[in-house]
Formats: C-alpha cells, structure tokens, sequence
C-alpha cells in the first residue's frame, strides 16, 4: 500500500516538560517514527507561550504566535501540550476547522468539553487521539477503546495519579503523617509547590471521566465525578489499614450500577494486600479493568514525566500518521449509550469506621444497634483499649453512601461514641 502524502508536518503547542522531550524524541528518532508511519515526518513549529530559547531545540522552531501554528496550512497534525482549558480549548477547535488532526494530552480540556471536541473532531474527519491523557505511557485508552472494543467493561479502578500514590507510600511503609510527607515530596520536586489539584483527587477526577466516557461508552465530565482527595488520611488510618493487612490507595472508580447507571467517583479505599492495585508503589500509576468476557485486567507503569508522556503521543503520532497518509481516521469516540450517571448516595460500597468509645458495659452492643437500624450490616470489628477509651474500627458488608452517612450521624450523637474518626470506603474484601 502506497502513502498519498510523502510529508507529514507537524505543529506543537508548548514545549514544557512533556513537549521538550516530544520534540528531543521526533528530532532523534525522526527516521524510525517516520518508517513506522508510513510518511516523512517534519517537526515545523513549536508554538510557547513566553520567548526565549529551549535547550535542544533549534530557535527557528519557535513562536510565540500560537494562531500561526494551528493556521498554517502546511502543518497536518497538531500537539497540544499547553495545558489548561483556554486557550487550548480554542487553538483545538481552530486546529480541527483547519483540517487538522490532534493529539493532545491535556485531561481537564477533554473532561470538560470533550463533547464538543470529539463532536468537531468527527464533523471534520480528523483524529482526536488523547493517550497521555491518562496514566501517562500506560497504553490504556487504545487497550480501552480498540482492544476491549468487542467486550463489555463492567469496572475500571486506577491508581492514575501519581503525587498522591507516591505521599500514601511513603505514610505506609515510614508511618509518616500526611502533611511531613507532602512538604518532603515538594522539596524534592515529587510534588507541585500547589499540590490542591492532585492531593484533592481533582487530577484523578479527570481521568476518571475519561476512563467512565470511554468504558461505558457515554459522555460522562469532570463535575459529574464525586471527588475526595488524600489530605485528611492520618498515619493512624494507615496504622488501622496495616492492622486489617490492607493499603490505602487514592482510586479512580468507573463502575456500572445494578440499575445500568454510571458510578464515577474518586476517593480513598482501603484495599487488601492481595488485591493487584495494592502493590502498586511510589508514583507509579496502574489501572485494574473487569469486563465480562476478558475478565480482570492490569495495565501498570509510569503515569507521569516527559518522556513516559512523549511515549504516549507518539504513539499516537504514528497512528495518526498512518491515517492521513493512507486518508483515513480511526476510532472515534462513542457515546451512543448515554448511561446517567447515579446518585452517590444510591452507590453501594463496603466501609471502614474507625471511632473512639467509652469502653464500658453495653457499649458495643449500642453501637451495633444503631447500625442494625439503618440496615447497615457489620462484617467485622476489631477493639484495641487505651485508659477509659477503646478504638474501634467497624467493617460494613457493602452499604448505600446514604445508609453509612445516616448510621455516622446517629453514632455521634450517641454520648458513649467519643469521636467518629474516620470513614473509609473498602473494596476488594468480598462484600
Ligand atoms: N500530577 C499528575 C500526577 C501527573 O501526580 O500523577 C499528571 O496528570
């Protein structure tokens, strides 16, 4: 088979961490990707948003008129490593009017308007390919998206954010609280000197949307995900997890309800240490995939970093490649069945209270009662004493969201609880 286009050039919005090892990577391997692609690759513009000179990269490269390279009719396919929702969302949208197909890896723009995206992408005949969107290098939305094409996912579960699984690791295996372990992962350049859209699951949560869109094959955005970051986990909820020989892991859930609607949400979980996603350390990144037929399924590796990320778009610059020069596209999205989403308080989960007692007569039994009447049932309880009080941690069989938060409310009004410490939800124990 023949190519039409002997060229393919390519334009690039913003040249930071990911974009200066994509533009080191195309330079280096320009013959290998250009033999895989079945064209002549050409890296011809790097739009930056500030002036001045990028190591390795030639000057003539460089503009600080963004429009140009989005408008250039030469340039066939366009990198957006801009971040951000404007003016990325903009130069996109421009990109595709232009005729031009896109990768990007920007996960808040497609979380929030990747309907309009996708939409224009289509109308267009251009590809919209978006693989460093989520977890990095881990090759999970082509896995999602093209292989498990033909099966029915029923959940996704990931560790896709890797600050946060890197400050749980060390507070696990150091017994370090929360905020010591922050402010030594930001002196070390693991953590953003704002850490607020990893630590508070805001980054998770977008992935999320993007893994619930294409598992279930609807449109689901960023602020229909319920979100719960990691900053009040104390060293003492991680002491009770290794007590019940469990982690806690900040998960991305995607799962389909009894009543075929669309759970997504982003919270911690206490998971036992067999479960696959327990072993899962530092920053890496790893998603958990069960779907009918396949069965369970682990994709794991680097979720971050220039290079891991450069992998992912080129990938899917060679894909992309290939398309144009054998006039083409490939798989768009698909949002034909437009589950709803389901009301938390509807969503089941088993949980893990961990509260302070009075450790006296007719104290445990009290307690069960009040779960007994919201119908929440106990799986287990373990005591440990100290003076006059005892902890107790409480493990649910599984439990509405509403159910659990009704039984918290009527445990601290009770005068023998001391304090409710903490809620966690827990998977991966049999419900
Ligand atoms: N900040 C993210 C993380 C990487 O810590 O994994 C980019 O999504």
């Amino acid at each position: 088979m023949s190519s039409e286009l002997k060229t393919i050039s390519i334009g690039m919005l913003g040249c930071g961490v990911v974009g200066s090892q994509v533009a080191r990577l195309l330079q280096s391997d320009q013959e290998e990707l250009s033999k895989r692609s079945g064209a002549e690759l050409v890296l011809k513009k790097i739009g930056v948003r500030t002036a001045g000179a990028r190591e390795g990269i030639p000057a003539a490269l460089l503009t600080t008129d963004l429009l140009s390279v989005v408008n250039d009719p030469e340039i066939n396919i366009v990198i957006e490593v801009l971040g951000g929702i404007e003016p990325a969302r903009e130069l996109i949208l421009a990109a595709i009017a232009n005729k031009k197909s896109v990768i990007t890896a920007n996960k808040a723009l497609l979380a929030t308007h990747g309907h309009e995206l996708f939409n224009a992408a289509d109308a267009a005949g251009v590809d919209l390919y978006y693989e460093a969107a989520v977890a990095g290098a881990i090759p999970i939305i082509r896995s999602m998206r093209e292989s498990l094409a033909g099966d029915q996912i029923t959940r996704v579960m990931g560790i896709v954010n890797g600050t946060t699984n890197y400050i749980l690791t060390k507070m696990h295996e150091e017994g370090r609280n929360f905020a010591d372990v922050l402010a030594e992962a930001q002196k070390l350049g693991f953590a953003e000197a704002d850490p607020t859209a990893d630590i508070e699951g805001h980054d998770a949560a977008a992935k999320a949307a993007l893994l619930a869109s294409l598992a279930f094959h609807s449109t689901v955005t960023i602020d229909e995900v319920y979100c719960e970051g990691i900053s009040n986990i104390s060293a003492d909820d991680i002491a009770a997890a290794k007590v019940m020989n469990s982690v806690i892991k900040l998960l991305a859930i995607a799962e389909l309800t009894v009543k075929d609607e669309i759970s997504v949400r982003v919270h911690p979980v206490m998971l036992p240490l067999t479960h696959p996603l327990a072993s899962v350390r530092d920053a890496f990144n790893a998603v958990y995939v069960e779907s009918e037929a396949a069965g369970q399924l682990m994709f794991y590796g680097r979720g971050a970093g220039g290079a891991p990320t450069a992998s992912a778009i080129l990938g899917d610059l060679v894909a992309v490649t290939r398309h144009r020069a054998y006039s083409t596209v490939g798989y768009g999205e698909s949002d034909y069945a437009d589950l709803d989403i389901a009301p938390l308080g509807d969503v089941k989960s088993q949980f893990l209270i961990r509260l302070w007692v009075a450790d006296k007569s007719g104290v445990l039994a009290g307690i069960a009662t009040v779960f007994a009447k919201q119908g929440v049932s106990i799986q287990g309880v373990r005591q440990s004493g100290m003076g006059l009080d005892a902890e107790l941690i409480v493990v649910t069989h599984a439990a509405t969201e509403d159910d659990l938060d009704a039984t918290v409310e009527a445990l601290k009004a009770m005068d023998i609880v001391k304090n409710v410490e903490s809620v966690i939800r827990v998977e991966g124990v049999g419900a």
